[in-house]
């Protein structure tokens, strides 16, 4: 069949345009992190990767399993008898595994039925999860760009980072938002889905505009979660005892003192002071 060149051109420019992936949705989880995935930031960003993987960050759909498996089988299912569709598991996953609005309906009717074979221990399932995460590509593309209608949505294939470096391995672009409090809010406090609910699984940002900064915090997020101590991506909160340690300190006085002079009853007064360094309230939840 002749196709006339401009026609042609035309054609290869809307191909060009619009990925497939991004019009029916990626079908499977190896297609999914073939693209979205962290494997192809590993080779360069060792270092990095390494300290990612320790985080939870890394495992932020399978850490909290039992919550996912609840919310599906006695809240949309049994309660509410809502579908178990990519609408209502958005409201989870746009913070536990934002990769997923990638995902077709089909790939989110199987992530589904994942969650709850894994929470019933079905060989296999656990480590299908595990591939879902909050990864580079959320934080560094999906994630790094807070106001998306003043400033557009994030370009494909383009990191956004601290500095903004350039390589030829891959588009930079220095980000203004990444390196503030806000960025981290995006997923540390309430969210609202397209239909306008409000959903709140933890609201940490609320207690660290409230209660820290109102008082004169001036440190942000990444202060002590990143950069204090060399922490990079590891991400150390509540179960990290070295970390929960500098969250709370202890004010020991103790005076020795007679109580009911003359029968002389030595006793100790002991004042203790719980403090808490952290910028925001502990425990979260
Ligand atoms: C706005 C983003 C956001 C949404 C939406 C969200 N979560 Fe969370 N969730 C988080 C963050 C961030 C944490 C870690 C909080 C912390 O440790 O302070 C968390 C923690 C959890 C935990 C506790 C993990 C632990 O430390 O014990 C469970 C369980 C959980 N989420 C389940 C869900 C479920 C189920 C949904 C959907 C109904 C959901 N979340 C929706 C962001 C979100
Ligand atoms: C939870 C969000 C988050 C995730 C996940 C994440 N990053 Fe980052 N990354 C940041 C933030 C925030 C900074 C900037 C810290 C600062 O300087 O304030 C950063 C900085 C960087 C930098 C520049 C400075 C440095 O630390 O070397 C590189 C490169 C980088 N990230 C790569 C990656 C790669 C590769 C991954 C996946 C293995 C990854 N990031 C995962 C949030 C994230
Ligand atoms: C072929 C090597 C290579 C691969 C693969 C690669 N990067 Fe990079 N990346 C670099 C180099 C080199 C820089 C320049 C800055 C530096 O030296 O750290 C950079 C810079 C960055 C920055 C900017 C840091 C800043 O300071 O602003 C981010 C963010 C980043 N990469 C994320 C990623 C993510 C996410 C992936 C995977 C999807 C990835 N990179 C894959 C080599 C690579
Ligand atoms: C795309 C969403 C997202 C973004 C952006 C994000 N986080 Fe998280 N973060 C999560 C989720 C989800 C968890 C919970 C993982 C779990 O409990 O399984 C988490 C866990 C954590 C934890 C460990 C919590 C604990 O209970 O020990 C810390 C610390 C943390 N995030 C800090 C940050 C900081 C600092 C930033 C900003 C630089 C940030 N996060 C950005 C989603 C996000
Ligand atoms: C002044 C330092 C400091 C600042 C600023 C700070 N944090 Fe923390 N954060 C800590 C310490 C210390 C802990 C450990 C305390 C604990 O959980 O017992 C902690 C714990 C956490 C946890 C785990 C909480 C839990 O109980 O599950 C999360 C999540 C977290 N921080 C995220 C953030 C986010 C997001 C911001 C910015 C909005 C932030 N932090 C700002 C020091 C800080």
């Amino acid at each position: 069949m002749h196709i006339p060149l401009l026609a042609r051109l035309f054609l290869m420019l809307l191909t060009m345009l619009i990925p497939a992936a991004a019009v029916a949705g990626v079908n499977t989880l190896d297609e999914l992190e073939k693209v979205y995935g962290d494997k192809a930031c590993m080779t360069c960003h060792e270092k990095v990767h390494g300290e990612w993987q320790k985080s939870l960050h890394s495992k932020s759909v399978v850490h909290v399993l039992g919550g996912l498996r609840n919310f599906i089988t006695f809240g949309l299912t049994r309660d509410w008898k809502k579908p178990v569709d990519k609408a209502n598991l958005m409201r989870c996953m746009h913070c536990h595994a934002p990769l997923l609005e990638h995902a077709s309906e089909s790939l989110m009717a199987d992530i589904g039925a994942l969650i709850v074979a894994a929470f019933d221990g079905k060989e296999g399932a656990k480590k299908e999860l595990s591939r879902l995460n909050v990864n580079c590509i959320v934080c560094h593309n999906t994630a790094a760009i807070v106001e998306t209608n003043l400033r557009g949505q994030p370009k494909p294939g383009v990191y956004y980072g601290p500095t903004g470096k350039t390589t030829p391995a891959h588009g930079t672009e220095k980000s203004a938002a990444i390196t503030t409090s806000a960025f981290c809010s995006r997923c540390h406090w309430l969210y609202t889905p397209p239909d306008g609910d409000t959903l709140y699984c933890n609201t940490l940002y609320g207690s660290y505009q409230d209660a820290y900064r109102s008082s004169g915090g001036a440190a942000t997020c990444q202060d002590c979660h990143m950069k204090s101590k060399g922490r990079g991506h590891t991400f150390p909160g509540a179960y990290e005892p070295e970390m929960v340690r500098e969250g709370i300190s202890m004010d020991l006085h103790a005076t020795g003192a007679i109580l009911q002079p003359g029968k002389g009853i030595k006793t100790a007064v002991i004042i203790v002071g719980l403090m808490n360094n952290a910028g925001h309230r502990i425990p979260d939840g």
